[in-house]
């Protein structure tokens, strides 16, 4: 390991502390003192066992070491009772410990998942999803290993090695058992740690192209509809598939250089065990040990082999595991872009008028989109936003509601600055119909009622009539238990955009924002869902983003946006009469009309 990454593992572990010794919780704490001591105490009679079968089997010899106690038979139930305690103290443990670990990975999942919905529209509209859930889900997975093996095998077992090899020492009095058994660790220890050094780069490499794979699979499933209309099958399988050839070739690799690994250990861990046998060996044949030492001995190495093993493992799966969690770590440490300031206040909103003065913007920096943008609503008016695709018309609305931040100028809400009020109480003040509803896959009843936590049935059968979809859902055979499907994707265009407004509408914010919000519907219906809306208005502040010009040419004050700058402004009556680019747009949609 290089210094950085043990600065990073060490980092690791201090962030994992606090859940396994959770603070202020005392019942958990307990517990993780009880699996302690009931970890001792399997140790220490694990040291006790082959001491038993030691005397046991010299008393068989006839040496009397052991008279004086209870004969072979006696010995060997101590020895068989002193096994079942040793499983009994583990199991303990392990009981005791499950709630400590479970508790542990909830409360980082949960921690990781709140983050990620905490981080800005930047970050996720850069980020894919389905890299984002593998990240969660190794990290737990990680520090589920971490607890498991560091905590309660591979720590101890550096412990038991004291405890074994003073026996021996105790027991034999020949100081080259234990060099014996030191060197071999040693090398062991060096082999399996380089090799793994190697290993980790390729499960590295593996792992990258396993997220790869997993995006890529994830991202076709999800344009599944794009893919058909493209034929795209065959170019979507072989993209899929060169991916996971990627993957493929990365595994094979991390199994053979596993196999090479394995075989090496055994080598090592022969050489030392037939090493110490053959002294022990001699030993006896000189009359220097007893048969009971040589048993002795030889259950002793065995008792270090299994671990030993099992060490090789570990630390893989450890450093695994700690790039596993450093990723998600990374994550939770990735800053929220857009953040309450210290001290904000909740936004009070009384008369709802919103004020952009000056705004400029650009997604990135090179590119700006918004130039000096000055927009004034008051309460019950009614503003809309019209112009050209790509002039900046839903980029104002993600502004107010503070997915990004301006780069000039201020936008606020009844005298306050966006940037000053909690996100809570902005997000709470302001209801957005986007121009792509996206439902979740639930039933139609939990997607309307989504707008307003704890809504009634009547409220949303309500806010259902309002937007116009209330026959429409009852005449589904299930009605309002209705799957809508992945993203909504069973409602047609116009029936999502329907079930999104009816939500807006449950929500009954002071101030809402209608992207393109009945684009999907027919002229009669939009003209129903106008009245809604109209109705809705009464007492509100209304944004409306509309292309066709028949829908906002009632709005107080109309604004015409061209690449990003406001070129015309004014009511209906009075831009017709300047004769500029939205009367010549509106004799261009009314001659379509006829
Ligand atoms: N997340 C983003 N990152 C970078 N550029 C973006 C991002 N979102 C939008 N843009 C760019 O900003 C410009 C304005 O986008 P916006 O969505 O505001 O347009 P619009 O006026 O609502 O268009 P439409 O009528 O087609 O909905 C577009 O040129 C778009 O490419
Ligand atoms: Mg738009």
């Amino acid at each position: 390991m290089q210094k950085t990454e043990i600065q990073a593992a060490w980092k690791t572990t201090k962030r994992v502390s606090p859940f396994i010794w959770p603070v202020g919780d005392t019942k958990l704490r307990a517990r993780v003192v009880l699996a302690l001591l009931a970890l001792i105490g399997s140790k220490i009679i694990a040291i006790l066992g082959p001491i038993l079968q030691a005397w046991a089997v010299d008393d068989l010899a006839g040496s009397n070491i052991s008279d004086f106690i209870l004969g072979a038979v006696g010995l060997t139930v101590a020895y068989g009772f002193a096994r079942i305690m040793t499983s009994g103290f583990q199991q303990l443990r392990d009981v005791l410990f499950a709630k400590v670990a479970q508790r542990a990975f909830r409360r980082l999942a949960l921690q990781t998942f709140h983050h990620i919905h905490k981080l800005s529209m930047r970050f996720h509209i850069n980020r894919k999803t389905g890299g984002l859930s593998r990240i969660i889900e190794r990290g737990v997975k990680g520090l589920e290993f971490l607890l498991r093996h560091l905590v309660f095998s591979t720590g101890p077992l550096v412990i038991e090695l004291v405890f074994i090899g003073a026996v021996i020492f105790w027991k034999l009095q020949d100081w080259r058992y234990i060099a014996i058994i030191f060197i071999t660790i040693l090398v062991y220890v060096w082999f399996t740690f380089s090799v793994t050094e190697w290993r980790v780069k390729l499960r590295r490499k593996m792992n990258e192209e396993d997220t790869d794979a997993n995006q890529k699979a994830v991202d076709s499933l999800l344009n599944f509809e794009t893919v058909k209309y493209f034929n795209a099958e065959e170019r979507e399988a072989l993209r899929y598939d060169k991916a996971m050839a990627g993957y493929e070739e990365a595994a094979l690799k991390t199994s053979y250089s596993l196999a090479f690994l394995n075989f090496g250990q055994a080598i090592l861990v022969t050489l030392g065990l037939v090493g110490v046998m053959i002294l022990a060996a001699l030993g006896v044949q000189l009359g220097e040990l007893t048969v009971g030492d040589f048993v002795l001995v030889n259950a002793y190495m065995i008792q270090i082999i299994i671990p030993l093993n099992y060490i090789g493992t570990v630390y893989r799966e450890i450093r695994q595991a700690l790039v596993d969690m450093r990723q998600m770590f990374e994550l939770l440490e990735e800053p929220s872009e857009i953040i309450d300031k210290d001290g904000a206040k909740v936004l009070s909103v009384s008369d709802g008028s919103i004020l952009f003065r000056d705004v400029r913007f650009g997604y990135e920096p090179e590119r700006p989109i918004l130039h000096e943008i000055n927009i004034d609503v008051k309460l019950g008016k009614k503003i809309a936003i019209v112009g050209p695709s790509g002039s900046g018309k839903s980029t104002i609305g993600r502004l107010l509601f503070r997915f990004y931040d301006v780069n000039g100028g201020a936008i606020c809400i009844d005298g306050q600055d966006v940037r000053d009020v909690t996100q809570k109480s902005l997000h709470q003040a302001i209801g957005v119909v986007p121009q792509d509803t996206v439902l979740f896959n639930d039933t139609i009843f939990y997607n309307i009622a989504y707008g307003y936590e704890n809504a009634s049935q009547p409220e949303v059968i309500q806010a259902a009539k309002d937007a116009q979809i209330h026959d429409f859902i009852m005449s589904l055979p299930e009605g309002y238990d209705s799957l809508v499907g992945e993203r909504g994707l069973k409602l047609s265009g116009g029936e999502k955009q329907r079930v999104g407004i009816a939500r807006t509408l449950l929500k009954n914010p002071p101030i809402l924002i209608l992207d393109e919000a009945t684009s999907a519907l027919d002229s009669e219906t939009e003209h129903e869902i106008q009245e809604a809306i109209e109705h809705a208005a009464d007492g509100r502040a209304v944004i409306m983003i509309s292309h066709r010009l028949s829908t906002v040419s009632n709005a107080d004050q109309i604004l015409f946006l061209e690449n990003g700058r406001i070129v015309e402004m004014g009511n209906h009556e009075q831009l017709i009469r300047t004769k500029g680019r939205y009367s010549s747009l509106w004799s261009l949609q009314k001659s379509e009309q006829v």
